[in-house]
Order: C-alpha cells, then structure tokens, then sequence
C-alpha cells in the first residue's frame, strides 16, 4: 500500500535520526519502502540544494529561494516520488511542502498562502497522506546540533534564534489548520521513545 509520508520539524529535531529507525523496522517488518530527503534526493534535484544551501550565497533574494526549494521539490517528485508510490512503496521523506510554508512562508515572511500558490504548480496537489511533525524548543535543537559535531553547519542553520522561532509557531499553526494529515511528536523525548510514538502513527494509517 502507497503512502507518501513527511517528516518535519526544526534543526536538530532528530527527525532525521528517527527516519532512519523507522526505516530500519519497516524492513524488518518486509514493508516495501524508499528513503529520500528534500531539497535533494536526484541528482538534477541536489545539484539544486547545493545552490541554495551555499553558504556563500548570502545575497539570495527570499522569493528565488522559494522558487529553488519548489524546483528541486518537482524534480524529485518527478523522478523519484510518484514513481515509488505508483509501485505502491513508503514514500519516507526528510522534509517536503511544510518546509517551504514553515521557512519561507512563515520565517521569512513571503506568506503561507504564496508559497502554497508557487507549489501548487510544481507539485500539482500532491500533499502528504501523514506529515510527522517533530516539534522542539529551537534553543534546544539548535544545542543538539552544536553538540553533534558529525553534522555540518549550513547556512540555514546561521539565522537568528526569531527565524528559528517563526519557523516553529508556522509548524503549529499548520498542524493545527491540516489536521487531517499532521501527527505531532514531542522532539524533545529520547530518542527511542520519539521513534515508537512516529511509527505507531505510521501503523495506524496502515
Ligand atoms: P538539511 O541539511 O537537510 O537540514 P535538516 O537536517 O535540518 O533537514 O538542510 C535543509 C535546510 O533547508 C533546512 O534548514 C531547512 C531548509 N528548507 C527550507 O527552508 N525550505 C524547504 O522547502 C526545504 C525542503 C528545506
């Protein structure tokens, strides 16, 4: 059974550590599924992230930044995503939409709804069916990634703490307004335990 499953959330929320978990039980369990991340996950699509994610690229306008994030968004939506869902596989990937409505809509104040207008063109209505949001205290996760000295620093992750707080109130409020497809995970938790809550909400729409 196809799902197009979202992971999301601030720096250092651990959602990427608890993707790689989940992927880890989806195989044990014989669960067909693929691994991917945003912005990336083709080549075309990480030749993209490599752009944006220059961290010499200080001069970049907010709206080509938007612009960027949806172009490397279609492209592996093209090439990898639609694909595997067509094949009926787990879609886990490391950031998606939500990312582009909480950083550039929300955080550097284009507006959700411009934003949700830009994507609708390259995505064509695709929305997740779950979006796992790991929801932490950017002072918190911002720690943890100073902690980890294995995960480098990119030029998102040197805004200001408001930019990082803006970024969270936007995941709220999504979550709030597409409740349908948002679950919420305490980020804050170890890590087993943000894990066995983020696939218990997977085995439920199963
Ligand atoms: P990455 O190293 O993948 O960060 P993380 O481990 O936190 O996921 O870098 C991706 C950065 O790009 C991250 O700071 C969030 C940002 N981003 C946006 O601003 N808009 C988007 O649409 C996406 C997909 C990511």
């Amino acid at each position: 059974m196809s799902l197009f499953i979202t992971f999301e959330g601030g720096e250092g929320s651990g959602k990427s550590s608890a993707l790689r978990l989940i992927a880890e039980r989806l195989e044990k369990e014989g669960i067909p599924y693929i691994l991917t991340r945003e912005p990336g996950g083709t080549p075309i699509a990480e030749s993209i992230r490599n752009v944006i994610l220059d961290r010499n690229n200080v001069a970049m306008d907010s709206r080509t930044e938007a612009l960027l994030y949806a172009a490397s968004r279609r492209q592996h939506l093209v090439e990898k995503v639609w694909p595997a869902l067509k094949e009926g596989k787990i879609v886990l990937c490391d950031r998606y939409l939500d990312s582009s409505l909480a950083y550039q809509g929300g955080a550097r104040g284009l507006g959700i709804d411009k934003i949700l207008e830009v994507n609708s063109f390259a995505t064509e209505g695709t929305f997740p069916d779950l979006t796992l949001f790991f929801d932490i205290e950017p002072e918190l996760g911002l720690a943890r990634i100073a902690a980890n000295a294995n995960r480098e620093v990119n030029r998102l992750d040197l805004e200001k703490m408001d930019f990082h707080r803006g970024v969270r109130k936007t995941f709220q409020e999504l979550a709030a307004r597409f409740k349908d497809r948002y679950v919420t995970i305490d980020a804050s938790k170890p890590l087993e335990e943000v894990v066995d809550d983020a696939y218990a909400a997977i085995k439920s729409r199963l």
